[in-house]
C-alpha cells in the first residue's frame, strides 16, 4: 500500500511510533560483534598483586560479578524474545529483533569472559525470582514498564560503577558497551510505553504500579545482595549501596511519573 492510499487516520497513527523507530537506528548504528572487544590484548579482569590467597579471593570477587550479569542478560534474552512476540506493531517489532540480538551478544560476552575468568560462580536468586515475576507478567505495557522503563535504567549505574574498577581490562570494555546498549533499550522503552499509555483505560495505569509495587522489594533484594565471596565487602559498603540504591529507585519514580502514572501509591522499600 502506498502512503497515498492511507486515511488520514492512518498516517497520523503510523507517526505514531517514529519515537520507537528512532531507537531502531540508533540500535542498528549501535551494533558491534564479541569479537570486536580486546580479546588477548589486555586481560579479562583486574589483575591482584600479593599472595596465591588474596589473588584467588580477588578473581572470586570478579567471578561472582561476571555470573550475576551473565544471568542477568541470559534473563533479558527470553524477555526480549517475548517482548519481540507480544508487541503487536511493525515500528515496535523491527526495534525488538535489535534487542534480542543485543541482549543475546551481551550473553555471549558473558559466557566467554566467565570461562576466561575461570568459571561461574554461585547465581543470585533474586534474580531468579525476578526473572519469573517478569516473564509472567500478563500485558506488554506491564513487560514494557517493568523490564525497560525500570530495570534496563537502574541496571545502567552498576555497569558504570563496575568499569570504574576494571580499568583496562576485557570487563571494562565490554561494560562501557552495555552503558550505551542499555540506554537504547530503555529510552526506547519509554518511547513505547508513552504510545502505549496514550489509550490505556485508569484499570491499566493502575496494574503498573501494582506491579512495579510488587517488583520493588525483590529488586532491592537483588541490587543488595553478595555472595560469600563478595561478604566483606558487602559489610563495608551497606551504608553506601544503600544510598546510591535510594537515588536510583527515586529515578524509577520519577520516570513513572513522567509517562503520566499515578505515583503517589508506590511505596519505596529502602
Ligand atoms: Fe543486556
Ligand atoms: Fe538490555
Amino acid at each position: 500500500m502506498s502512503v497515498e492510499q492511507l486515511s488520514p487516520h492512518e498516517l497520523q497513527s503510523s507517526g505514531r511510533y517514529d519515537g520507537v523507530l528512532r531507537y531502531y537506528e540508533l540500535a542498528k548504528r549501535a551494533e558491534w560483534q564479541v569479537r570486536d572487544l580486546p580479546w588477548g590484548d589486555v586481560s579479562p579482569i583486574p589483575e591482584t598483586r600479593g599472595g596465591a590467597e588474596k589473588q584467588a579471593r580477588r578473581r572470586d570477587v570478579w567471578r561472582s560479578v561476571i555470573t550475576q550479569q551473565l544471568q542477568a542478560d541470559a534473563f533479558a534474552v527470553e524477555m526480549a524474545a517475548q517482548l519481540f512476540q507480544l508487541a503487536p506493531h511493525h515500528e515496535a517489532k523491527l526495534y525488538y529483533s535489535t534487542m534480542v540480538q543485543d541482549e543475546s551478544r551481551h550473553t555471549e560476552a558473558w559466557l566467554k569472559l566467565a570461562e576466561e575468568a575461570g568459571g561461574t560462580a554461585e547465581r543470585d536468586p533474586h534474580l531468579d525470582r525476578l526473572a519469573r515475576m517478569f516473564l509472567d507478567l500478563d500485558t506488554l505495557e506491564e513487560k514494557v514498564f517493568l523490564m525497560q522503563v525500570f530495570f534496563e535504567r537502574l541496571i545502567i549505574p552498576r555497569f558504570r560503577l563496575i568499569a570504574r574498577s576494571s580499568r583496562g581490562t576485557v570487563l571494562e570494555d565490554l561494560c562501557n558497551r552495555l552503558t550505551i546498549d542499555d540506554g537504547i533499550h530503555h529510552g526506547a522503552g519509554m518511547a513505547y510505553e508513552r504510545v502505549l499509555l496514550e489509550d490505556a483505560d485508569p484499570k491499566t495505569k493502575k496494574q503498573l504500579i501494582k506491579v512495579a509495587q510488587q517488583m520493588l522489594p525483590i529488586f532491592v533484594e537483588h541490587a543488595l545482595w553478595r555472595p560469600p565471596a563478595r561478604a566483606r565487602i558487602a559489610t563495608a559498603m551497606h551504608a553506601r549501596d544503600t544510598q546510591r540504591l535510594r537515588e536510583d529507585l527515586d529515578e524509577g519514580v520519577k520516570l513513572a511519573s513522567s509517562l503520566g502514572l499515578d505515583v503517589s501509591e508506590l511505596s519505596l522499600p529502602v
